[in-house]
């Protein structure tokens, strides 16, 4: 093959053959196609995109690049939940062991943080122990085992994604829709699944700042999704805010495992005093925000495998399921199977804070907060160390912020907007006077904004 001709055939906008995109993935991947002439295909791509097929055919060379986990026939369904990524996003933990518990098989492959946006890796690599890096054999072992496992991709799953992704990020071709959606749903498809619901942020923290940018997104990947046999929907959620309460790597783990233990339904704030006492409690530690997001994915996933007739009837389903403590105990029985030490787990969940200083953010006056700037927050975290610069930038697990008080919600003068964890009394001194400008307060509640804005299938 005269890769060159292909470079030149898409700078001219022609399409290119299934073939011939099926045999330069596999070249590239074996270190035959100099970065350089890579690089400029993908500049090409980015100038020129891809149609419908010559995405698919993308999608399904890289996949096809490496090792595809292969389950044993099941009634449970494969399923999964991708993000596009944002501020205290941290869906993915309590999702897992509730869909296991609900019946599904779940094998998440997550990520890492770059840049603002928080990775799951990284979030889990801040309990003792816990092992995030497993051969494909355990992956499959350990899904059929208990249901769930959120782990790394395996050096030998879909390594031309890893390095047409590091390629991307040297050469100014990262948000190209066509190479988005064969980056993701390549290594969604290498996992093998029945359904897949994907959640695309938009807003000032997200990926794709705008909802039609998001929406087009999202239609590119549904419609591939599909095509390659996977049930798949999307849901366009607000990135504005962050998500939940807190942010930050060992802060998030700690409100995802508030969010297994929260009970706050609607239906129970209807019942006896001293368990809507406890609702308050749950509350304060984990985002409603959060709370909804997770059961939405769950209940999605529930119409798509035909599991629940309707997401009304499927939202009620994984609700029961999270309120009976089920999720919670399925969590504590993935990290053991992970390696993590549950004694120091324990021990390290009860503290209030892990991180050497901890200030509180007081608001300027008593009123409601209008604004809560995630892209700001993300900032400040990535600079306390809590993110990446570049790939190579070590992560400090314990700094971050919580008790986030969301737009919507009143403060009083004397209360708290977020508390600041940091490594020392002047960052967290330095962060307090850069956080000030991510929030606004006003003497009226702002319009309310649906966090689920769309839903496409
Ligand atoms: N996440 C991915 O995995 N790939 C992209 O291209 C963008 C986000």
């Amino acid at each position: 093959m005269n890769f060159l001709s292909l470079i030149e055939a898409k700078r001219e906008g022609k399409i290119l053959a299934q073939e011939q995109i099926r045999h330069f993935v596999r070249e590239f991947t074996a270190g035959k196609i100099p970065d350089y002439q890579m690089a400029a295909m993908l500049m090409a791509i980015y100038f020129r995109g891809l149609n419908p097929a010559e995405t698919t055919a993308l999608t399904l060379a890289m996949r096809d690049s490496g090792d595809v986990l292969k389950f044993p026939k099941d009634a449970r369904p494969l399923v999964d939940k991708h993000s596009t990524g944002g501020i205290g996003d941290k869906v993915s933990l309590p999702l897992a062991p509730l869909l296991a518990c609900l019946g599904f098989r779940v094998p998440m492959i997550s990520g890492r943080s770059l840049g603002i946006t928080g990775g799951t890796l990284d979030k889990l690599d801040s309990i003792p122990g816990f092992q995030t890096l497993l051969p494909a054999e355990k992956i499959v072992a350990q899904v059929q085992k208990i249901g769930c496992v959120i782990c790394g991709q395996t050096d030998r799953m879909v390594p031309a994604d890893k390095k047409i992704y590091a390629l991307r990020d040297a050469s100014g071709t990262v948000p190209s829709i066509p190479l988005i959606t064969a980056s993701i749903l390549s290594k969604k498809l290498a996992e093998g699944l029945d359904a897949l619901v994907l959640d695309v942020k938009f807003g000032c923290a997200a990926f794709m700042q705008t909802k039609s940018d998001a929406r087009k997104l999202a239609q590119a990947m549904v419609a591939l999704g599909k095509e390659c046999g996977v049930n798949t929907r999307a849901i366009l959620t607000d990135m504005n805010s962050p998500l939940g309460r807190a942010a930050g790597n060992w802060l998030e783990v700690k409100e995802s495992v508030a969010c297994l233990e929260s009970r706050s339904s609607r239906r129970e704030e209807d019942q006896t005093k001293s368990e809507s006492s406890q609702s308050l409690l749950t509350s304060a530690a984990t985002g409603p925000d959060l709370r909804a997001l997770v059961l939405d994915c769950a209940a999605h996933l529930l119409v798509q495998t035909k599991k629940s007739k309707s997401l009304s009837a499927a939202r009620r389903l994984a609700e029961d399921c999270l309120n009976s403590g089920a999720p919670r105990k399925k969590w504590d029985e993935m990290l053991v199977a992970q390696g993590a030490d549950l004694a120091a787990f324990n021990k390290k969940l009860a503290k209030d804070f892990t991180a050497p200083a901890v200030i509180e953010l007081k608001p300027e006056m008593s009123g409601f907060v209008t604004k809560c700037d995630a892209r700001l927050i993300g900032e400040v975290i990535r600079d306390l160390g809590g993110g990446r610069l570049t790939k190579e930038s070590a992560v400090n697990y314990d700094v971050g912020i919580d008790q986030i008080a969301k737009p919507g919600e009143r403060v009083e003068k004397s209360g708290t907007l977020c508390r600041i964890h940091a490594a020392d009394s002047a960052r967290a001194k330095a962060a307090d006077a850069r956080l000030r400008a991510a929030f606004a307060i006003s003497a009226k509640p702002p319009a309310a904004t649906p966090l689920v804005a769309e839903i496409l299938q």
